[in-house]
């Protein structure tokens, strides 16, 4: 299994404030929807409550202390080893030939990156040209850990405000 963290962050390594998003970037939503779709992704609690529903086209597991109460759409765990372990099973299952290509997605926040950024194999994360007020943060990417495997830069235009880069990286 590829474990991929996702990630749209500023120049601050800002990534939300009271539970938001920063940015309104559809070009980044786009690039977000396209990568994770038909992908197992895994959230903390505050991320999946932000989103306010299950994402499409996808399988969900949110990661809380209160899985009973949980709401339907979602697969609820306790720890992000439960969410890592039930993304495995499943994926074994339906892919047994190739389960090593299979990749799942950790899309947020600041807490949950923290935890899976030490397990994760690549990083897809979209570089914002801004540095807002914000109160969650990416971890620090460690040079001497991941290695840049492509930059694709972009232009602000009329509907995304900033410039931004998709930028990928692998473990070294
Ligand atoms: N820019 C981006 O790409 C991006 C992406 C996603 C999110 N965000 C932003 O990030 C912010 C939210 O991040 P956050 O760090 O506050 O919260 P978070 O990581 O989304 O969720 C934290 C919650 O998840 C549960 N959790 C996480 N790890 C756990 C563990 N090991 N064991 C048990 N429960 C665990 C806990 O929920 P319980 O309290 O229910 O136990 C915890 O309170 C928001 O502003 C959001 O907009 C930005």
């Amino acid at each position: 299994m590829i474990l991929s963290l996702i990630a749209a962050i500023g120049k601050n390594n800002a990534l939300g404030k009271n539970n938001a998003l920063l940015w309104q970037m559809p070009a980044d939503m786009k690039y977000f929807r396209e990568t994770t779709a038909g992908h197992t992704v895994i959230m903390g609690w505050k991320t999946f409550v932000s989103i306010g529903r299950p994402l499409p086209n996808r399988r969900n597991i949110v990661i809380t202390r209160d899985v009973a109460g949980a709401p339907t759409g979602i697969e609820a765990v306790s720890s992000l080893d439960e969410a890592l372990q039930i993304a495995s099973l499943e994926q074994g299952r339906k892919f047994e030939e190739n389960q090593d290509e299979v990749e799942v997605f950790v899309i947020g926040g600041g807490l949950t990156y923290a935890e899976a950024l030490p397990k994760a194999n690549k990083l897809y994360i979209t570089e914002i040209d801004d540095s807002p007020e914000a109160d969650s943060f990416f971890p620090e990417i460690k040079k001497d850990e991941w290695q840049e495997i492509s930059r694709d830069h972009h232009e602000p235009d009329e509907k995304n405000p900033h410039p931004y880069s998709f930028v990928i990286y692998k473990r070294m």
